[in-house]
């Protein structure tokens, strides 16, 4: 693809840095799509706007794999709408935004795509769906036929928080064989329920089932023994799965022994699990960190971010969900009923940039792989993830020098608090594009009024992707 006679938008003087390498490099964008990254030397083709991202680099768009955007969970409705949701993400470097479609009680897992995707025709940015199955019967290969032909492929699975949405053995292993024939891949979150309920039920007979207990509540062990079971069906059907949220090396570990007996599995984590740690639970609020997984031990959080640093890791996903410090106070005295979950969709590329490239001195095209390619790929999102000719131009500058302080007053998600506040964090976009339209740069938020496409996906091929 050569550049075009007019380009829209020229971003020039900037490092574009991809998962596959790093360069200067000019972007020309027009109609919405990347039509040329060119030598910075050549001339710049005849443009509207110019970005001059000198001293910068140049990333693609972020995907976010895991949101709950304005998710009702049992009584709790997480406050934010696509609006809020996705204008938080854009401020944050995210462009593409993908939430999950779970069943309220005795609704049809196709139905609840279908209402989703009603939900985020108010979306300022890009937005794919995961589907979720609970039970198996006979009506849901069809469904899952008729889910992937309007472009979801990705189904979640969990294998706890029984009588809520927690899928059966049985269940997880139809699912997983079924999937795999539509190009798709199975998104579990494994934790052994029995061993969580029996946990759950010995800190409340100790007197101890408050927030600031949460990490007894759901043990390390929990993770591991759930991942086996499921790497296990995984292998025995031949399908991929995705392990979403994983917090321990040993979770990790398990992904990556599986990979080398040939199992397309997947391992995503959060920045919270690589940023902060249970000692965040003796804080004034513990509550505001309860999440599931818990956070966990400095020691766990130091071996997860080993394994991060070596690309051990595929993806970042936020596993964000918008409750206000009130909501997440009202049941703090016991982690059964309070409401599970923090607030990340803006905050995932700072954290994550800070703790892997700053802090770590992880490659900053690995982190690009773990903050947008691998999850477009993984989500069968062909034109995202990649700043290349073809692409969409979702881009996001930032400055590396750069710093500032996490404050809420700050951010926009729909929520009253940061579990980062006060941190100071590298990796804030300057200039955000998306679509091929400058929705953030130094004069503040653009709002482009509900732009954000339903993105279909594709079938994904049936060998390792990342
Ligand atoms: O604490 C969390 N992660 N809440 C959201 C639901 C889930 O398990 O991802
Ligand atoms: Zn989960
Ligand atoms: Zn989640
Ligand atoms: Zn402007």
């Amino acid at each position: 693809m050569s550049a075009p006679a007019h380009a829209d938008l020229v971003v020039h003087g900037g490092t574009v840095v991809n998962a596959g390498g790093s360069g200067p490099a000019t972007v020309v964008v027009s109609g919405g799509r990347i039509v040329a990254v060119q030598d910075p030397s050549l001339p710049l083709p005849p443009h509207e706007r110019a970005i001059d991202a000198t001293g910068s680099l140049v990333l693609p768009g972020g995907v976010d794999p895991h949101c709950h955007i304005g998710q009702r969970l049992g009584e709790y409705a997480a406050l934010d709408d696509y609006e809020s949701a996705s204008i938080a993400a854009l401020w944050g470097g995210t462009t593409t935004v993908i939430d999950f479609a779970i069943p309220d009680p005795g609704q049809r897992p196709i139905d609840a795509v279908t209402e989703r995707r009603k939900l985020a025709e108010i979306s300022r940015c890009d937005t794919a769906l995961h589907g979720c199955v609970i039970d198996w019967d006979d009506t849901t290969p069809a469904q899952i036929a008729e889910m992937a032909n309007t472009g979801v492929r990705t189904i979640k699975l969990f294998t706890t928080y029984k009588d809520v949405v927690m899928a059966g053995p049985d269940t997880v292993l139809e699912v997983l064989r079924t999937l795999h024939a539509q190009g798709g891949i199975a998104y579990v979150h494994a934790e052994a329920n029995h061993v969580i309920e029996d946990a759950q039920a010995l800190a409340v007979a100790a007197g101890e089932a408050a927030a600031g207990h949460m990490p007894r509540t759901r043990p390390e062990l929990a993770e591991a023994s759930a991942v086996s079971q499921v790497l296990a069906t995984a292998e025995h059907v031949d399908a991929p799965v995705y392990f979403v949220h994983q917090t321990t090396a040993e979770a990790v570990d398990l992904v990556r022994a599986a990979r080398r007996r040939g199992v397309r599995a997947y391992t995503e984590t959060c920045p919270h699990y690589l940023y902060l740690d249970e000692r965040t639970y003796s804080s004034e609020h513990p509550e505001r960190f309860v999440c599931c997984p818990p956070l966990r031990a400095p020691e766990t959080v130091a071996a997860l971010r080993s394994r991060a640093l070596v690309g051990d890791i595929d993806t970042l996903g936020s596993d964000h969900c918008c409750y206000s410090a009130s909501q997440k106070t009202e049941h703090s005295h016991d982690v059964r009923v309070m409401p599970n979950g923090l607030p990340g969709v803006e905050t995932r590329l700072a954290v994550t940039f800070t703790q892997l490239v700053v802090r770590g001195g992880m490659p900053v095209e690995r982190f690009v792989g773990m903050f947008a390619t691998n999850p477009a790929r993984l989500n069968g999102l062909t034109g995202k993830g990649v700043v290349a000719a073809g692409h969409d131009a979702d881009l996001v500058v930032v400055d590396p020098a750069a710093r500032r302080s996490a404050r809420t007053g700050d951010l926009h998600m729909a929520t009253d608090y940061t579990p980062y506040e006060g941190e100071e964090l590298a990796g804030w976009p300057s200039v955000v594009v998306s679509g091929g339209r400058v929705v953030l740069d130094a004069d503040g938020f653009h709002d482009p009024g509900p732009v954000g496409r339903a993105l279909e996906a594709d079938a994904m091929p049936d060998h390792l992707i990342t």
